[in-house]
């Protein structure tokens, strides 16, 4: 992901390989998810945080006074194979097995997006970037391995269109790059 601010707040840890990443990168970096233990597998300089990705990004933000590159990847773990339901399989230890079934909490993109875009109304120029551009429109996307749970996806109402719509009048412009969708606020 192109850097543009100089505070990097990631939701969707996982093993924080990614987040751990951006140190050095950027003077300050943050990461959320709703599994404690991988919370835990970041250690400092990380910020790692746990909990429901909206909540805590709103939190995390009353002390954020710069804007930033937010990085969203906070989804519901999936394995690839088994549709029989409509949904792929849960991970071990994901969101769904730990019986967060709502759809907010499987896919709390939408909801993150209101958060980011109420804050770029007091502090102005954030960057977002939200992974995973396959699995809503694939034919967009550069990446050519099938997303695991397209169906997941599309029943959270995640669009090109929903995801523009939901920062409304705090875009600037938007653009495709590899897998994601990056959008600069205003
Ligand atoms: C695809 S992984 C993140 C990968 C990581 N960003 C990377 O680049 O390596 C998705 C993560 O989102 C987390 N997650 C799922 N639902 C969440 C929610 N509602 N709030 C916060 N984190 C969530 C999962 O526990 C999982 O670790």
């Amino acid at each position: 992901m192109k850097k543009v601010n100089s505070i990097f707040v990631e939701t969707g840890t996982h093993n924080c390989k990614n987040a751990r990443g951006k140190v050095g990168e950027y003077t300050e970096v943050h990461t959320i998810d709703i599994n404690k233990k991988r919370s835990e597998n970041c250690g400092t300089p990380v910020n790692a945080h746990t909990g429901q990705s909206p909540d805590v990004l709103k939190q995390i933000l009353v002390d954020v006074n710069k804007p930033a590159d937010f990085y969203l990847d906070a989804h519901a773990d999936i394995i690839p194979g088994n549709q029989a339901d409509g949904y792929d399989r849960a991970a071990p230890g994901s969101s769904v097995i730990q019986g967060k079934t709502s759809m907010d909490e499987l896919m709390p993109l939408l909801p993150e997006l209101h958060v980011i875009r109420e804050h770029n109304k007091q502090i102005p120029g954030n960057y977002v970037c939200i992974d995973d551009l396959r699995c809503w429109d694939a034919e967009a996307s550069s990446h050519k391995a099938k997303c695991p749970a397209t169906q997941l996806w599309h029943d959270a109402g995640i669009s090109t269109k929903s995801i523009i719509a939901t920062l409304g009048d705090q875009v600037n412009d938007y653009n495709i790059v590899g897998d994601r969708l990056c959008v600069r606020l205003v």
